[in-house]
This record gives C-alpha cells, structure tokens and sequence, in this order.
C-alpha cells in the first residue's frame, strides 16, 4: 500500500523524516523540523526565480506547458477566442463561470458605467513628456487611480472589492487610449457606450475627425481575439507582483501598477516590444541565419518571443495569434516583417539550440505585427498586453483576498553577508 508522503533522510544526523504530499507538492514549512541540533532554524528550500515552488492554490487558469493547454476556468482558450467577447471572457476569469445573457449585460453596463476617466487622471498623463514610454505612463496613471478612490482600501468589504474590480478593467482601457493620444499630440476621445468594449476602446485610440467613428470590424475582432489571449497566464511575473503587493493589504490600484511595472520588463511583457526591434534591425529573411547565430553564440540579445518558463512547446496563443494576423494583414496590407518572423521560426525550429532546449515562439511573437500593422508604435504595445492582463490581476487579486491560507508574501534568504558584527572605523 502506497502512502501519499515523502520520507527524507537526513545524512548530516541519520534521522529520517515522513512529509505528507498534497497535491503533488510537499509544504515549504515542513522542512523546517529537519535540524541538526535544538539552535538550528531548520531547512529552508533554495528557489530563486520561484521556478519550482506553488505559491497559491488557484481556480483560475491551468496550463500544461508539455503539451501547450491553455484553459480559463477549465475552458480551452482556442473555444473562447473563437466565441467569446473580451468581457465575456473577463467574467469568466473573475466569477469563475461563462456569464447567462443577463448576468453578461449587467456586467457589460457595470464596467461600460466606469470607462469615464477623472479629468485629475487626464491632466496627470497630459503631464508627462509627449515621448514618455508609455508603460510608464500607464504605471503611473494606474497608480494615481488610488489617490481619486480611497474606498479601494476597504478590501475585507466583498462589494467594494467589486466596484473596484470593474473600475480597473474599465480605466486600463481608458488610460490606455489617454496615453496614446497624449504619445501622439492628439485630443482624447470619450468613451461612447453605443459601442462595445473593443469598439469604444478602439474609437478611442483611433478616432479622428469622424463624427461617428466605426471600428473595422475584423480589427475589432482581432483585439478581441488578443485581449483574450493576453487576458491571464496563472502565476507569471506580473500576477506574482500583484499577488505579493496585495499580499500586504495594499488598495488594489497600487498592487496594479506594481503588476503592471512588471510587464513592463523585456523578458516578459515588453518582449513584443523588443521583438518588433528584433525584426526590424534583422531586416530581411536573409539576414536570419546569421542573426540566429549570434544569438546561439550569446552575442547580444536572445531570440526575443522565444521560449517559456511554463510552455515546453508551441504556446497555443501564438497559434491563434499567427492565424489571426493573416485576417488583419487582408485590411491592413502584409507586413514584410511577417516574411522575417516566418524565417525566424522556420530556421530555429530546426536548429539543435533552440529544438533541445524547447524554445518555441511565445504569444509575444506575433502579436507586435498585428499592432505593427494597426500602426502603433512599439512602445504602445506592452500598454495593449496590461489592459487585458488587467482583468486576470484582478482575477487573481479576489483570489488572493478570500484564501484564507494566504499570508503576507515574504520570502526567507540565505545571508551571505559577514558572520561577525562589524564596527564602523575598523575595517
Ligand atoms: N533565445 C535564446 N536562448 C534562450 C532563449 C531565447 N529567447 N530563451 C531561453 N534561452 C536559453 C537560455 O540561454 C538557457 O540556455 P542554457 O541552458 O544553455 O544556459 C536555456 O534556454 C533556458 O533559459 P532560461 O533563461 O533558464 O529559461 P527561463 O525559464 O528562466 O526563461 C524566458 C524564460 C521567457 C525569460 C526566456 O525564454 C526568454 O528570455 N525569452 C525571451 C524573452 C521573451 O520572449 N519573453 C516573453 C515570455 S512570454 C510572455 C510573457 O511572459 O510576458
């Protein structure tokens, strides 16, 4: 009869230990009886980057990156780009189930009611340089957004966590749209409920002097499709950020800005940003090999949209996401960078690099030419990934603050520092 624990046997004393496994983990904190004598804190385990360790216990989304299984609430991503709208979907993710026609109009006019953008928000971004990046503009707005709601603090209250939530989907689209005309030296659009979420946000990037401005609608699908894909990834850099902020009770627009300033570095969601460069310095498809050989020698920058902590495989939203931008090049005209990009993946799917250390391209891959295409500049694009990450953060944020397991998030460390205390002026 199998037993569901872990024996561990101590060499450094002889005595043995029965941990008890729970869901294929074994708890951090059950180390700790494992001593070799009464003043020994006990072991701790060693895990930088936080590669190997469960931190929450979560419903939201799952992913097996062997196989490339993407699922929100057990629904599998291809079904929900194919069918679901982006707030559909962000109902999904918060509520835990697909929303009935009236709980999805309800949910569409409460988040509709909060696209307004306090004119305090508007001035601040107006305040930045017209070339601020515009992720930094965005952290900052979203962090603002603090200062206009005080109530956000009270997190113990389950309503007003809600009115929160639905604030922050809304505004990151708001602030969003604000930030590009400002980076532009264009007047901000309003928001106009006649259109749908997608609508409205792209009316309010795009309008110029329409008076009934109307968004393609095979680009209104396409952002669909991306916000949807980019909506949550389980326990990624900027959801561990909002989980460890919001860990410490903080209101929820802080823990957003710090999830969002997490986004924003190259190795996770500003690499379309970086990949976008990438392909523009290589060029041409002939320039590939030799491009790819740099990168193999570690010369330089890596294979950026390549590669994956979780994904061991083709991440299933690059998939969806290569379909999609043949659908939007049909309006907008092929990008000739989509000719490097294809070359790009062609060479290293063959090449021994890349095939045995399981780099495939990741969502961020593909998805700057689609914005390429829609004409925004780079900088935009990582803005484009927070706003529907947006609702994933919140996601799991509500998460975060009804677990009753969950703690504030603090880490131990192995102190390598001097052993003996030191006095000033003695060296
Ligand atoms: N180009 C070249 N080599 C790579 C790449 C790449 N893009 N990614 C990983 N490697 C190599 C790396 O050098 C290492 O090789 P070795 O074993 O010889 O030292 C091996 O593959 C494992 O890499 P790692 O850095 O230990 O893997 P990680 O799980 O810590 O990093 C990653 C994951 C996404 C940060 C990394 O693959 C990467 O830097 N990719 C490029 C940036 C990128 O596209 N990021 C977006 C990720 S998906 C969306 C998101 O998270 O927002």
């Amino acid at each position: 009869m199998f037993r569901e624990t872990l024996t561990v046997t101590d060499n450094r004393t002889g005595s043995s230990y029965e941990l008890p496994i729970e869901q294929g983990t074994v708890k951090a904190l059950d180390l700790r009886q494992i001593k070799v004598g009464d003043n020994d804190f006990g072991l701790m385990s060693y895990d930088p980057g936080l590669t190997n360790t469960a931190s929450a216990k979560s419903a939201i989304t799952f992913i097996d990156g062997d196989q490339g299984i993407l699922r929100y609430r057990g629904y599998p991503i291809e079904q929900l780009a194919a069918h679901s709208s982006y707030l559909e979907t962000a109902y999904l993710l918060i509520f835990g189930d697909l929303p009935d026609p009236a709980q999805l109009a309800g949910w569409v006019r409460d988040v509709g009611r909060h696209t307004m953008l306090h004119t305090n928000i508007q001035h601040l971004i107006e305040t930045f340089r017209y070339n601020a990046h515009p992720m930094s503009v965005f952290i900052s707005a979203t962090a603002s957004l603090s200062t206009l709601y005080p109530d956000a603090r009270r997190i113990a209250d389950p309503a007003n966590r809600l009115l929160q939530v639905e604030r922050m989907i809304a505004k990151a689209a708001t602030i969003a749209a604000f930030t590009y005309r400002h980076n532009q030296g264009w007047p901000c659009n309003f928001p106009d409920d006649s259109l749908s979420f997608i609508g409205n946000f792209l009316r309010m990037m795009f309008r110029m002097t329409e008076q009934r401005y109307l968004p393609n609608p095979v680009l209104e699908r396409a952002v669909n499709i991306l916000f949807i894909l980019h909506a949550d990834h389980e326990q990624n850099c900027g959801t561990n950020a909002m989980r460890v902020i919001g860990s410490s009770q903080a209101d929820p627009y802080s823990a957003l800005a710090g999830a969002a300033a997490a986004l924003y570095g190259p190795l996770h969601g500003a690499a379309n940003e970086a990949v976008l460069n990438m392909l523009e310095q290589i060029g041409s498809p002939a320039n590939v090999p030799a491009f790819l050989e740099r990168v193999k020698r570690g010369e330089g920058e890596r294979l950026m949209g390549f590669g994956h902590r979780v994904y061991k495989n083709y991440d299933p939203r690059c998939r969806i996401i290569k379909r999609t931008a043949e659908e939007v090049f049909e309006v907008t005209g092929r990008n000739p960078l989509l000719d490097v990009a294809l070359e790009l993946e062609r060479i290293a799917l063959q090449d021994d690099y890349f095939v045995s250390r399981k780099l495939y391209p990741n969502v961020d891959f593909y998805s700057g030419l689609i914005y390429r295409a829609m004409k925004l500049p780079a900088s935009m694009f990582t803005v484009m990934f927070a706003v529907p990450r947006t609702c994933g953060w919140v996601a799991h944020w509500l998460e975060l603050v009804a677990d009753p397991e969950q703690k504030i998030s603090r880490p131990r460390q192995i102190y390598t520092g001097s052993e003996a205390e030191r006095a000033p002026g003695r060296g």
